[in-house]
């Protein structure tokens, strides 16, 4: 019996992270090397993957980091075998390297859908099917987070990639979830939910695969494009501080919490998604803008009304 109620213990243990060069990647390769795990970190990008590398090492870590480009199979494979190689086992894998944008389904064109399905869904599955049966072998407490988003749990406007990929990636660690539970694996998983945290996720055109290139792309002089540019930017530069994100996730992931909420505020929005699918009613645009607005500390009298009386 492999199944186990054991709390996650990061000390002395593998941790392998995805998208480790920024953002909360950057923050969960600092969290665990506070708590004395050794890590592979892997990013598209070497320069800002060298820079993590180098903290990691000038705290008194251990980090070895592999270039990867998450959207390939090979080099996931590749990633996941050098881990293997350098440390023996993984212990925690963190899926996190993803990208985000806007645009209408009749505006983005198919590259771009496929460009992100690829970095925040297949990622995911390259990863988890070559690192599940390691970790069922090794027998020992593991754990997989899955970087997904509040927008994994619930759907607005303006941005359909980016919902319906994050969606795909929140039921795939619950589906997997559920097997690895049936299959008494000792192994525990989360999806980490957060609204809008002030990282570089709204320069992530920067890491754009060359097999996603296409040469003088007029996708890329076009409104549409700007207009989702300059949104991305508002949008993430007034989000919450990055700071916290690393201890707040591994505090989640000792207490083996599946749904991590960065921002609870959010969860009236949560209900009342839910709320629409139990009753059977329309989803509605104007309750979502007012409860971003709460979110943001910048709802009007209008706003609070309007959610006190349609929830
Ligand atoms: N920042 C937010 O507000 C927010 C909110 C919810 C969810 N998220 C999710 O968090 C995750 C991390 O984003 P972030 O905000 O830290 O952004 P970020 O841009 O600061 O960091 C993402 C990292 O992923 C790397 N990356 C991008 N494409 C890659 C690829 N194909 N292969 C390997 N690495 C790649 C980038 O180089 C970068 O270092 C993403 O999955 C994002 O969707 C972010």
């Amino acid at each position: 019996m492999r199944k186990s109620k054991e709390k996650f213990v990061f000390k002395d243990k593998v941790a392998l992270i995805t998208g480790a060069g920024n953002g909360f990647g950057q923050e969960f390769a600092k969290e665990a090397c506070r708590r004395g795990m050794k890590m592979m970190l892997a990013d598209i990008d070497e320069h800002d993957l060298l820079r993590t590398q180098k903290w990691v090492i000038d705290n008194g870590g251990v980090a070895e980091v592999i270039v990867t480009d998450v959207t390939v199979e090979d080099q996931v494979e590749a990633m996941v075998n050098a881990t293997m190689e350098k440390f023996g086992r993984i212990d925690l894998l963190i899926n996190n390297a993803g990208i985000a944008f806007g645009g209408e389904v009749y505006e983005l064109p198919s590259n771009e859908w496929e460009w992100i399905f690829h970095a925040n869904c297949m990622s995911h599955i390259y990863s988890m099917k070559r690192v599940i049966p390691i970790m069922d072998k090794q027998g020992t407490p593991c754990y997989i987070l899955n970087v997904t988003s509040l927008a994994g749990l619930l759907t607005m406007d303006e941005m359909p990639a980016y919902y319906s990929t994050k969606h795909f990636a929140t039921s795939l660690t619950e589906a997997v979830y559920y097997d690895v539970q049936k299959k008494g694996m000792n192994i525990k998983m989360s999806v980490f939910c957060p609204s809008y945290v002030y990282t570089d996720l709204h320069h992530c055109m920067r890491h754009r695969p060359p097999q996603y290139t296409i040469p003088d792309d007029p996708f890329l002089k076009s409104e549409p494009y700007f207009r989702e540019i300059k949104k991305a930017e508002e949008v993430i530069t007034t989000g919450t501080p990055l700071d916290p994100v690393g201890p707040f996730v591994f505090d989640a992931i000792e207490k083996g919490h599946f749904y991590i909420q960065l921002h609870p505020k959010t969860k009236i929005i949560i209900k009342h998604f839910s709320k629409d699918v139990i009753k059977e009613r329309n989803p509605d645009y104007k309750f979502m803008k007012a409860a971003v607005a709460v979110d943001k500390n910048r709802a009007t009298l209008k706003d609070l009304v309007y959610l006190l009386t349609h929830l």
